[in-house]
């Protein structure tokens, strides 16, 4: 360690640049990595190791041969780190960084409404506690749900939690009768509206409007391309269009730009707001000081118990299993 960071143990330094390089030490001295989620701060998605969406994450999760792993992004995320990686010690730079969606459905109120449905198969977001993975049969993320749903017989009876949007959307593609959808929502998705969408397609008639499916039937309904995180980012790369009306967490245009210098992408504002981003507070927790004190004390640290991690671990396992289309 530096001299710098001798004299002043907890603290991030003024400049960015310089949190960077003391974060790129600790991470060297410690045989860590950092993954980030795409919709945290640009200086924290330039810092990680990885970037993805909630599906790549938990797939490099699974395979790193780092012995720390630093998860920036929310609490289920860095949970689900540690379930695919017992062995390893999965840091997450702040606890309080939590998901409405998540929070929505609690481990308790899950198995008592379960009682009501023994037949059915559990299929589960991502976006949920570890007690909730270990009440699932297979957990899916935006990437990857209508795959899990359709490896499932047409017959079969379909318990789907917490997303209610989600929920709703895979079900107008697969046509599946036998799914019950637990009533949850996105607090960031739900604020867009197709009235704002329209609006601002009247002001950019040449954009194509690109939406993550946590938003609402009305809002799918005028997009040209509902997708997960990494399939918008896939579709604005290859698309000859030049613009884009973005309806979905703010923090994504940043690798958006980075991929496509030339292309312009125009975040739309929830619902009611003239201008501006719409974002997930919880995301925007996780900074470069945070990230660096979590690294040099080595905490806070995600601790599960082992019989819950272990009844997870075979939802996710089932997941992964499934190639994302
Ligand atoms: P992805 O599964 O697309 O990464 O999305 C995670 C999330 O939290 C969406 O709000
Ligand atoms: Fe949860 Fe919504 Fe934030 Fe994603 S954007 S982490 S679903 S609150």
């Amino acid at each position: 360690m530096n001299n710098q960071n001798n004299n002043n143990p907890v603290s991030c330094s003024s400049s960015v640049m310089e949190c960077m390089e003391r974060i790129r030490d600790l991470k060297r001295q410690k045989n860590a990595i950092i993954l980030a989620h795409y919709y945290t701060l640009p200086e924290v998605q330039q810092i990680a190791d990885f970037t993805g969406d909630s599906l790549a994450l938990s797939a490099q999760a699974a395979k790193t041969d780092a012995a720390i792993l630093l998860f920036a992004g929310v609490h289920f995320m860095a949970e689900t780190a540690k379930i695919l990686a017992p062995d390893k010690k999965v840091l997450l730079p702040e606890p309080q960084a939590g998901c409405s969606l998540a929070d929505s459905c609690t481990a308790d109120r899950f198995a008592e409404f379960l009682k009501q449905y023994p037949d059915h198969t559990v299929v589960s977001y991502v976006n949920t506690s570890v007690g909730v993975k270990a009440l699932t049969d297979i957990c899916c993320t935006s990437g990857n749900a209508v795959e899990v749903i359709r490896s499932l017989p047409e017959t079969q009876k379909i318990v789907f939690a917490p997303d209610r949007n989600l929920g709703s959307y895979i079900q107008r593609i697969t046509g599946r009768k036998n799914m019950v959808i637990w009533d949850g929502a996105c607090e960031v998705h739900e604020k867009f509206s197709a009235e704002k969408i329209l609006e601002m397609k009247r002001r950019y008639p040449q954009a194509k409007v690109l939406a993550h499916p946590e938003c609402k039937e009305e809002v799918l309904a005028v997009a040209d391309v509902v997708g997960s995180t990494a399939a918008l980012l896939k579709f604005a790369s290859s698309d000859p269009c030049d613009t884009f009306l973005v309806v979905t967490e703010a923090g994504i245009l940043f690798q958006m730009q980075q991929d496509n210098p030339n292309k312009r992408f125009i975040p739309v504002p929830p619902a009611g707001v003239e201008s501006g981003c719409n974002e997930c507070e919880y995301m925007k927790m996780v900074t470069l000081e945070k990230i660096y004190r979590t690294l040099l004390e080595e905490s806070p640290e995600v601790i599960l118990e082992e019989e819950i991690r272990r009844k997870a671990e075979r939802s996710i396992q089932r997941m992964l299993e499934i190639k994302r289309s």
